[in-house]
């Protein structure tokens, strides 16, 4: 299968997914989208009130945000992939479970595998701990880089966290100026890999994820 084909087979059984409680609430579920030859892979924390209702993802308050920031370094959004760390909406807006997000990670190891991106941009602290490691503080973090499965990452602010909160709204700002030279970067240099790329594709069942810390980069 090419990444396309992947990547409409894994959509197609997340529309479906019972494999945790969120699917008992949930109006449609949001697999994410995105060309399959997007450079650059957005991972959220997981769908709010309208993606529930739309089956999109950021397509509300947050998601108009995300869309002036992109604007901001001259990127469209129909040129990235877009995604959450669960695809269901976690009723009330509530964080999502550490047993639901170990049941959706499968989901999201298997868009990684396909997309192969050159960077992944995480928005909030869940994505963040998934590529970054868990207890490492968003405050001191953000804007910076590491590497994942010798995939650079970036942390970000939640663009929902920075709408409420106008101190945060700069600090995004500047951290996603940053994302054209990290791209460039990453496109450059084929940097030592840490940890080798998968070069099996991962279980179609969800897989214990272990994220592992590994040196900043120093690009700046
Ligand atoms: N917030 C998220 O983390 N993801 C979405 O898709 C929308 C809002
Ligand atoms: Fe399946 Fe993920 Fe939805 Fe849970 S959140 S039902 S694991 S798609």
């Amino acid at each position: 299968m090419n990444a396309a084909e992947q990547l409409g087979q894994i959509t197609s059984e997340v529309v479906v997914c019972t494999r945790c409680p969120l699917s008992q609430t949930r109006k449609l579920a949001v697999p994410g989208e995105g060309p399959a030859t997007a450079q650059v892979l957005f991972v959220g924390e997981g769908p709010g009130g309208r993606e529930n209702a739309s089956g999109r993802p950021f397509v509300g308050p947050a998601g108009e945000f995300l869309q002036s920031l992109l604007t901001s370094i001259g990127w469209s959004r129909s040129s990235v992939f877009i995604t959450n760390v669960v695809k269901c909406w976690p009723p009330g807006n509530r964080d999502p479970m550490p047993e639901e997000k170990q049941a959706c990670n499968g989901y999201l190891d298997r868009q990684i595998f396909a997309l192969q991106p050159k960077l992944i941009v995480t928005l909030g602290r869940h994505s963040m701990e998934k590529f970054f490691g868990p207890g490492r503080g968003i405050s001191r973090i953000h804007g910076t880089t590491a590497r994942w499965r010798g995939i650079l990452c970036c942390a970000m602010y939640h663009p929902a966290a920075a709408l409420h909160q106008p101190s945060l709204r700069e600090i995004i700002q500047q951290d996603f100026a940053r994302l054209p030279t990290f791209l460039e970067e990453a496109m450059l240099e084929p940097v030592e890999e840490p940890e080798p790329r998968l070069a099996t594709p991962p279980a179609a069942s969800p897989a214990e994820d272990a994220p592992s810390e590994v040196p900043q980069l120093k690009l700046f």
